[in-house]
């Protein structure tokens, strides 16, 4: 009896585990194949190093010459892309196959984002129209008007969705600060906008106690963008003044990074596992904001041992009668 009981409670407290532990997984991501690599690689021969060779037919020699760091481009990055199917030539002029490129090229206009994605069912989870509207009341948008683009944050040539699809909520913590840090930490690409130098990020944020933790546990759009609850990433980046500072508004029972950080997690948990509670931010220990994960995951176990022990009781008593 007492037998059968331990090891229904072995079996238990297993299965509860592998509840716990498999809302942690990833998801397995899907074997991809590059259409367009062989095309691709004549481009990346020059474009993919530092270096690139061609010959020349004035003095008949093999040339070998270096390539300008700001046109190579990470064909490993590239290839994890969204855009990863494409030829360089869907975006680019067919006449880039020919070396020396034509001067003229580089005054061809680019495709924006709308010209593909606007208006396609497709997409439509990603709200493209709305992102634009809130870009273009975006701080960026409104004191840089055209110049300041979509490209600017979203790299034609690596950009690729995180915090949809990414449970690993560091990585997407670090690639969407690295985002705006692109800039707002080199001063070589923010002056290409603007002629002030460039703010310390690290001396405007000292009111920030323990700001190296903050910066690896929140994203700058946390407390920089308007939150917008229909949207996955709000796009209004607002003015400074704006910007949240009071330390309760994530240090607290109704945390902001619930409508932000852990949106998509929260949404995620709650489809797999049918509810959602302390799970959501039981990865995440935040003063204020959660109980003890250990003291949740315990009163869990006690709350299924319990359980188990009436419906063993039940079964033994039914059978005995
Ligand atoms: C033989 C080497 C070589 C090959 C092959 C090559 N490029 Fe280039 N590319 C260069 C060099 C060098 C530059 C910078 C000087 C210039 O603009 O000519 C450049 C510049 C560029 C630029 C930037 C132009 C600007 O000024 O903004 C683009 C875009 C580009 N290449 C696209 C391509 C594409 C797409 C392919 C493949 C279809 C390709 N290149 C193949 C060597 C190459
Ligand atoms: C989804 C569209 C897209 C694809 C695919 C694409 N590019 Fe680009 N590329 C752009 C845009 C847009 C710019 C201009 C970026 C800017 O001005 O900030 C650009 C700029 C460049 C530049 C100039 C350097 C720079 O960053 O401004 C080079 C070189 C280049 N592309 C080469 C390539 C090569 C080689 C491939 C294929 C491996 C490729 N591109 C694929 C959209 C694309
Ligand atoms: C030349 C047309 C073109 C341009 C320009 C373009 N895209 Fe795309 N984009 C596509 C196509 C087509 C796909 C689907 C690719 C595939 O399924 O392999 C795609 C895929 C995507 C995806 C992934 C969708 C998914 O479900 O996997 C995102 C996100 C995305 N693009 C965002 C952008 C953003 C942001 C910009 C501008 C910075 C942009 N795209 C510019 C054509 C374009
Ligand atoms: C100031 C920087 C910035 C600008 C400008 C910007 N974005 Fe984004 N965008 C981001 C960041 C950060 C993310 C989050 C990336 C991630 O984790 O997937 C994002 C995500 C997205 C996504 C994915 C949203 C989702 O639900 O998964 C799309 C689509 C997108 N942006 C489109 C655009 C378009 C279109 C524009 C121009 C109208 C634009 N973005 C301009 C920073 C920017
Ligand atoms: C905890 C909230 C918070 C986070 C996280 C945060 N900021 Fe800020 N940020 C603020 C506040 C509040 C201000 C206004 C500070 C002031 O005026 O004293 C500010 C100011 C700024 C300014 C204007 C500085 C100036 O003096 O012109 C920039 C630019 C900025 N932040 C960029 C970033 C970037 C980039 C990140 C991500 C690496 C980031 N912020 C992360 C709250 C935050
Ligand atoms: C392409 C470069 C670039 C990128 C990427 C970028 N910014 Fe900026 N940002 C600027 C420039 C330039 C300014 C200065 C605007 C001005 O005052 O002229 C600025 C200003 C700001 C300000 C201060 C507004 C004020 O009131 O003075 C904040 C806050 C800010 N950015 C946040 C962000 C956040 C958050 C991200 C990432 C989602 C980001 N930025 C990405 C270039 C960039
Ligand atoms: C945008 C949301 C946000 C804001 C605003 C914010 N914090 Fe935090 N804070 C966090 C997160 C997330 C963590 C990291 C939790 C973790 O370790 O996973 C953290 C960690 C901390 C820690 C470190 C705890 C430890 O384990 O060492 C302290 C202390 C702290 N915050 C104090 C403050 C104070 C004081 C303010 C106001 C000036 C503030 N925070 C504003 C989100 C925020």
């Amino acid at each position: 009896m007492t037998g059968f009981i331990a090891k229904s409670t072995i079996i238990g407290v297993m299965s509860l585990w592998m509840i716990v532990s498999a809302t942690a997984s990833n998801p397995e991501e899907d074997e991809i194949v590059f259409e367009n690599a062989g095309f691709n690689h004549k481009c990346f021969n020059c474009h993919g190093q530092k270096t690139y060779h061609y010959f020349n037919q004035s003095t008949e020699k093999e040339v070998k010459d270096r390539m300008n760091p700001y046109f190579v481009i990470d064909s490993v990055a590239f290839y994890q892309s969204n855009h990863r199917n494409f030829m360089c030539t869907d975006c680019h002029s067919s006449d880039y196959e020919n070396f020396p490129h034509n001067g003229e090229l580089r005054m061809e206009p680019q495709f924006t984002c709308m010209d593909c994605h606007g208006g396609d069912p497709t997409f439509a989870q990603y709200q493209f129209e709305r992102i634009e509207e809130e870009f273009q009341q975006s701080v960026h948008s409104t004191k840089h008007s055209n110049d300041f683009t979509c490209w600017m944050c979203h790299n034609p040539h690596t950009y690729k969705i995180n915090a949809r699809n990414n449970l690993n909520i560091n990585e997407v913590i670090i690639y969407d600060n690295n985002i705006c840090l692109s800039c707002h930490a080199d001063i070589n690409k923010y002056q290409l906008l603007s002629d002030q130098t460039n703010p310390n990020v690290l001396v405007t944020h000292d009111w920030l106690p323990n700001q190296a933790l903050h910066f690896s546990k929140v994203r700058c759009i946390e407390c920089h963008t308007e939150i917008d609850k229909e949207m996955l990433i709000a796009h209004k980046v607002q003015v400074k003044e704006k910007a949240v500072k009071r330390c309760v508004e994530c240090h607290s029972q109704n945390s902001l990074l619930m409508a932000t950080l852990y949106k998509f997690q929260t949404v995620e948990k709650r489809n797999k596992l049918g509810f959602f509670n302390a799970a959501i931010l039981s990865d995440h220990y935040i003063i204020g904001a959660n109980r003890n994960y250990y003291l949740n995951v315990a009163s869990l176990i006690i709350f299924g041992l319990t359980l188990l022990g009436i419906t063993i009781h039940a079964i033994i008593r039914i059978m005995s009668k």
